[in-house]
């Protein structure tokens, strides 16, 4: 019961990491807070994870973190709800991939939309409320091993997650004099709906059939397989709690040995 008495909202939190991080909380003591795109989505995955909390209940709130307005109304339906937020995981993200030759400004403004943009001003509304609150607070940021180096065929979402990795910085270091910690996670490469997609637009641009890139990256694995999004969980567990106080503005990789640092 890690995070006890705690109320954690989990953007993207209906499906994939975000999900299985939100039943974990739940299970360490946390009242969830599911926020997602589909408001009726995270109200069911909100239900199943509430049964299973021991009475604490969990909340579902649609969001769609690209629109200020709607972040404003999830954290006041948190705030309205559950009384106040301890704990951001700020998961919610998008995948596209194209060469260089061919990426659009449509595909570059989407995944700036939602995992730069709306990460930030996400971050920035429920950190306003946890100062009003004033006693800290814990964000964990998802950023991606695609921030700690380029690909030829994923130029964008490197780009967004490596401007991930520095928000953490600058937001980790802006915000500890208020007690909050900010702190990211880069996954490798995790099992999840996301991954389908990335499978399915592998095996367009490099010709290979379905599966064949989700086999290739868990091989190259040094850990031997694919990530789970069980091996998320305790990452973000740990970065949630109290054990994590004096750790500021940093990306914590989470990938079975694909990266050092
Ligand atoms: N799966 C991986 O291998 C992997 C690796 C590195 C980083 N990540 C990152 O981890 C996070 C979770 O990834 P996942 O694999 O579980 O993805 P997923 O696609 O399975 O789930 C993402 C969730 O985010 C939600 N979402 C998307 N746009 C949104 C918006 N505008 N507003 C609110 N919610 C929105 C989706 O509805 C979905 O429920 C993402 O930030 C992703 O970039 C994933």
């Amino acid at each position: 019961m890690r995070l006890e008495g705690k109320v954690a909202v989990i953007t993207g939190g209906a499906r994939g990491i975000g999900r299985a991080i939100a039943e974990r909380y739940a299970a360490e003591g946390a009242r969830v807070v599911v926020a997602d795109l589909d408001a009726a989505e995270t109200a069911r995955v909100a239900g199943e994870i509430g049964r299973d909390s021991g009475g604490r209940g969990a909340i579902g709130v649609g969001v769609n973190v690209t629109s200020q307005a709607s972040i404003d109304a999830m954290v006041a339906t948190v705030v309205e709800e559950a009384g106040r937020i301890d704990i951001l995981v700020n998961n919610a993200g998008v995948f596209e991939m194209a060469p260089i030759l061919e990426i659009t400004r449509e595909s570059y403004a989407k995944q700036f939309a939602v995992n730069v943009e709306g990460l930030l001003f996400t971050l920035q509304a429920v950190a306003r409320q946890m100062v009003a609150q004033g006693q800290g607070g814990k964000i964990v940021n998802f950023a991606s091993q695609a921030g700690r180096r380029g690909e030829a065929l994923v130029a964008v979402y490197c780009a967004s997650k490596a401007a991930v990795i520095s928000l953490t910085q600058s937001a980790g270091l802006g915000l500890i004099k208020h007690g909050i910690n900010v702190n990211a996670i880069a996954p490798g490469v995790v099992d999840t709906p996301m991954w389908d997609v990335v499978d399915a637009q592998f095996a367009k641009y490099e010709n290979l059939p379905l599966g064949e890139k989700k086999r290739q990256v868990g091989a190259a694995v040094p850990y031997g397989r694919m990530g789970r999004v069980e091996d998320m969980v305790g990452a973000a567990v740990f970065l949630a709690s109290a054990d994590a106080d004096y750790i500021v503005a940093q990306t914590l990789n989470v990938d079975g040995g694909n990266w050092m640092s």
